[in-house]
């Protein structure tokens, strides 16, 4: 299927789920994980993105997430981010569930937005759970709670963690209630966000990709589109065919 075809399903549709990944933000200057410059090709996940690293520590583990924040704090939403606000402003019921913990949909208008694997700005008491938004940088070596005074970590999920409850049902939910589901620049690698295209298709939705290559998903999704995501989804905004 083709990219018109896409976007006359989009403007026919009732209740749109996006599903975004790294691929999304690359255009923006954020680095992805698996591809070519990816940060799993530099750094070890294991030393840095597990419960087990904090424990052992913290320190450097904050060292890293201090500097992904350094990294990410000036960049801006590209046209992709920005289109997809629009789309939710358009579509009688849209709900953006992504994987990234950037903030850059935020930051370009979408409002109803799940973020599965929490939001780098945000840190989290590892004794009594408080969880705040803290946009300083750097953050203290080790930066402890405002309540308890206990060390915080990033809110973010680490390998080897399970996805909070709540966020993981909303995203389940939404789902289930789709019409379209679209899954923009994820390898489709990491569970339970790789098969949510698959689960939407199962319960009776139209399922598209928008990817600069191939996933294991292509071929069983009804619509693959190969680009980059800033090109390709403002085309969906503009309602002559192309
Ligand atoms: P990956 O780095 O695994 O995959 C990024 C995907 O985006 C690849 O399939 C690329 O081909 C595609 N891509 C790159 N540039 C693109 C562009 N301009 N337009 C469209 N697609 C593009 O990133 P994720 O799939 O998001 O988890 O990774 C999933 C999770 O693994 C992340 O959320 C993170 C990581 O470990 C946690 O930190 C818990
Ligand atoms: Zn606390």
């Amino acid at each position: 299927m083709s990219l018109q075809e896409l976007k006359e399903k989009l403007w026919k549709a009732k209740h749109l789920v996006v599903l975004t990944g790294a691929g999304i933000s690359a255009e923006s200057g954020v680095p992805t994980f698996r591809g070519e410059g990816g940060l799993w090709k530099q750094f070890r996940a294991v030393d840095l993105a597990t419960p087990e690293a904090f424990a052992r520590d913290p320190e450097l583990v904050w060292e890293f997430y201090n500097w992904r924040r350094e990294l990410i704090a000036p960049l801006s939403p590209n046209p992709g981010h920005f289109a997809l606000a629009e789309i939710e402003r358009r579509i009688p019921h849209f709900t953006l569930i992504t994987q990234n913990i950037d903030g850059l949909h935020k930051k370009a208008g979408s409002t109803n937005i799940i973020e599965l694997h929490g939001n780098l700005w945000k840190v989290r008491c590892t004794r009594c759970e408080t969880t705040s938004e803290d946009l300083s940088m750097p953050l203290p070596k080790l930066p402890s709670c405002r309540s308890c005074g206990s060390l915080l970590r990033p809110h973010v999920v680490w390998f080897g963690e399970m996805l909070e409850p709540k966020v993981l049902n909303a995203a389940f939910d939404a789902i289930s209630s789709c019409d379209l589901m679209i899954v923009i620049g994820t390898s489709g690698t990491v569970q339970p966000a790789a098969s949510m295209g698959i689960q939407a298709k199962r319960n009776g939705a139209l399922a598209a990709e928008i990817n600069l290559e191939p996933t294991p998903y292509s071929d069983v999704y009804d619509i693959s589109i190969l680009g980059k995501s800033g090109e390709i989804l403002p085309k969906l905004l503009c309602r002559k065919e192309e």
